[in-house]
């Protein structure tokens, strides 16, 4: 399973390069609006750390808007990816992109249904939001085996993107499913770090090696 960090944070993408473990970034309008930043100098600084893909959200909702500002981003680098919300805009505009080459995202899915049209319109990566289905007490997790056992039946490409991640159980749910990927973010990316045991264990192997003779 991939793993993408879910931020346009640069520190937080610069330690989580530095770990080795990155395959890619996700922005979307609220992450680039917490920097306080703006999203000209966020893209630019990402797209230079980052050689894996990087959504990039559109903020237009009709479908010319959405296809001049695609273009604008794909044409940034080879490693963007057009982040597109799962509207009749935007799935016409997921097909758009698809037949000129550029590579999308379709972002707020909530649904199975909503998964297919994404996969029919040639996405690159669907991403189900599963932390916001869990807010309104709904299984997010069970979305994802949904659209994992649809995708399968036919072969489709799309790829499956779990989105929305609150907790390390999430990580581990995607994988056992056998989600493409999982962008998390950074907070849960440290948390999967830490056991216990192997907090205990490195302090008992430093304290031992201690009474190792020189
Ligand atoms: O990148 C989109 C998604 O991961 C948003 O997560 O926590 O705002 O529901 P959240």
């Amino acid at each position: 399973m991939k793993f993408f960090v879910d931020t346009a944070d640069i520190g937080e993408i610069r330690q989580a390069l530095a770990w080795g473990i990155l395959d890619g970034v996700t922005t979307n309008p609220s992450l680039v609006a917490k920097t306080g930043r703006r999203f000209e100098d966020v893209k630019r600084e990402i797209l230079a750390l980052v050689d894996g893909p990087v959504s990039l959200e559109v903020t237009a909702e009709d479908l010319s808007g959405m296809m001049q500002q695609a273009r604008a981003l794909a044409a940034e680098g080879p490693q963007v990816v057009v982040k597109i919300p799962l509207t009749r805009d935007g799935i016409a505009a997921t097909r758009a992109c698809s037949d000129e080459g550029i590579k999308t995202n379709v972002t707020l899915c909530f649904s199975a249904n909503q998964a297919l049209l994404a996969a029919k319109a040639g996405a690159t990566y669907i991403s189900p939001f599963v932390g916001r289905l869990d807010d309104i007490s709904t299984d997010g997790m069970a979305l994802i085996a949904d659209i994992v056992q649809i995708y399968g039946n036919y072969g489709f490409a799309t790829e499956v993107l779990v989105a929305s991640v609150r907790h390390p159980t999430h990580v581990l749910e995607a994988a056992r499913m056998g989600a493409h990927v999982c962008t998390i973010p950074y907070k849960v990316m440290n948390q999967l770090f830490d056991h216990p045991l192997t907090t205990a264990g490195v302090e008992k192997f430093m304290a031992d090696w201690q009474k190792v003779p020189e």
